[in-house]
């Protein structure tokens, strides 16, 4: 795996799993399932108002997309306010701003609270050419639609020609790492249990909601557990229950960051560009006192495109046209999970069942709206759902405003289903230097690997849904096409919605 800036600036974590104490077997009110901003700011408000809470975690504290970040905490946001406008109308896009303002007051607040250095800038979305003009302009249109002073600047004094943009004072940049360790720490001074290294692989029963556990790496019989809870919340980015079809709802990209050493101050601001090449820009301070320039870009369907690494080194060649005199100290990828119609949701796994809760599809904007999805369950729970809880609705009307999208995307899913299937009987198409993908005779391909010196075998059909996995080569995973699950050589589950490894072989 490779390391994130965040991730690099602290000790290695500590050996997992943590043991299941007696108080993670106890009866919770609420299971939190999911370690990241949205489950810890969840756990974190039930645990205030009361609640006994427990949050289970597959892997580390921030170990998915959180700790993999450019966190940028910001209310302009590339160009999802006129995707927003231009899909549900204004109303909506002013509840998704009240949304995401809250979140982000909330995030100022607590970061203050708990000493977190925030960083304040100013945040663009640009045009790279006369042609990305008008989507800049649109997203000019609908953030002051929905009340934010939002204004038309001609050169965002970027070394590289742009063709204006939108911005936006006084946004947040900061750490998600520190937000995620101060999280984890006001929640444990409030008694909320938090377990890493345990994987929820199922949840079913009713009253109370039952949830099969077992730690990372070793799913058989002899290392299971069970948990109990009045309510699950799922924030695991996607939703790792089935139930809902949540999967078929989304779409996995995953992109790449790289971090650069530079001499001194290089980008004023946080940007982003509305068109191609899409790239991602922000600063933060070195330990030596310099300054970090992220360069992020290169998204595209998890498990659709080969080889990934080719990704990073577009984003080096571009970093080293523009900034030379940046030197790269980290380079690493992420996933975020976007919904057909581009609203986050926060409420019930299926209509009607209110122990069931799921909160994601935040389409890279999730430091604000996981807060706002967590804001908006604990609201739920205690009867205060802010007013803005509309525009989350995990069930409802905007629905079928996505409808087109959504069969878009599961015509995409079925050819890439068909495809994987087809292509390892194709000479070379999945033989690549460490990884291999093959038939074994009659019965489903199977994925080889060689990392490290180890050579690895297991399944290539993914435990979600039967896709054939694809080699990483940045990450070194295997990544379905499908529905975005990810594994590591050895199978066992990185990135939902699988939560079963891929059988071994
Ligand atoms: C490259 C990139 C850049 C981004 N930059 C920004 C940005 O600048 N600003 C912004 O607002 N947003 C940004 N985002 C999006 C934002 O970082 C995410 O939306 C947000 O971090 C999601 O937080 P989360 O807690 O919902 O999910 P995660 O951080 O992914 O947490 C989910 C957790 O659930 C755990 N989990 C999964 N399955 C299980 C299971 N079965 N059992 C137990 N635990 C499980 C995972 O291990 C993980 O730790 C970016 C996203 C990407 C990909
Ligand atoms: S993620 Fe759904 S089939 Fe692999």
């Amino acid at each position: 795996m490779l390391t994130s800036l965040w991730e690099g600036r602290r000790a290695p974590a500590a050996e997992l799993p943590s043991p299941l104490v007696p108080a993670a077997t106890a009866h919770h009110q609420v299971v939190v399932v999911g370690g990241g901003l949205t489950g810890l700011t969840t756990a974190l408000l039930l645990a205030r108002a009361g609640r006994s809470v427990m949050v289970v975690e597959a892997r580390h504290l921030g170990a998915g997309t959180t700790g993999r970040s450019t966190a940028k905490v910001s209310l302009l946001q590339g160009t999802q306010l006129s995707r927003i406008r231009r899909t549900h109308g204004t109303s909506t896009l002013r509840s998704y701003v009240d949304a995401n303002r809250d979140a982000q007051e909330w995030i100022a607040a607590f970061a203050e609270e708990a000493g977190i250095v925030v960083e304040r800038r100013a945040a663009t979305t640009y045009a790279n050419e006369a042609s990305g003009t008008r989507l800049v302009r649109r997203e000019l249109a609908a953030a002051r639609a929905a009340g934010l002073p939002a204004t038309w600047v001609d050169d965002v004094g970027l070394p590289f020609p742009t063709a204006g943009a939108v911005r936006l004072d006084d946004q947040l940049q900061l750490d998600p790492l520190a937000l995620v360790e101060e999280l984890a720490e006001a929640c444990r001074v409030l008694g909320v249990v938090v377990v890493e290294g345990w994987h929820v692989r199922r949840v079913h029963g009713h009253d109370p909601v039952r949830l099969d556990v077992s730690p990372d790496g070793a799913d058989d019989a002899r290392h299971r557990a069970e948990l109990t809870a009045d309510r699950v919340v799922l924030a695991t980015n996607t939703p790792v229950l089935d139930r809902g079809g949540f999967f078929a709802r989304l779409s996995a990209q995953r992109s790449y960051s790289i971090a650069f050493h530079t001499p001194g101050p290089v980008v004023d601001g946080m940007h982003l560009s509305a068109d191609a090449p899409s790239r991602s820009l922000r600063d933060a301070p070195a330990e030596d006192g310099g300054r970090v320039l992220l360069v992020g870009g290169e998204g595209h369907a998890t498990g659709r495109s080969r080889p990934t690494s080719e990704h990073l080194d577009t984003l080096r060649a571009w970093t080293a046209d523009h900034f030379p005199e940046a030197r790269e100290t980290h380079a690493w990828s992420a996933q975020d999970y976007s919904p057909h119609h581009a609203l986050p949701y926060a409420g019930a796994l299926v209509p009607g069942r209110d122990d069931l809760l799921v909160a994601g599809g935040f389409s890279k904007w999730g430091m604000t709206g996981g807060v706002a999805a967590a804001l908006s369950i604990a609201g739920t729970l205690a009867g205060t759902a802010p007013r803005w809880s509309t525009a989350m609705r995990s069930w409802g009307p905007r629905e079928l405003a996505g409808l087109p999208k959504a069969a878009l995307l599961n015509t995409e899913v079925a050819v890439a289903l068909g495809s994987g299937w087809v292509r390892p009987l194709l000479p070379g198409r999945c033989s690549e230097p460490e990884a291999t993908v093959a038939y074994d005779g009659t019965r489903p391909p199977s994925a080889s690997c060689g990392v490290g010196g180890v050579e690895q075998r297991v399944s290539a059909v993914c435990s979600h849904l039967g896709g054939v996995v694809a080699w990483n080569d940045a990450e070194r995973s295997w990544d379905c096409p499908l529905h975005g699950s990810r594994f590591r050589p050895d199978g066992e589950v990185l990135d939902g919605p699988a939560t079963r490894p891929l059988a071994p072989r």
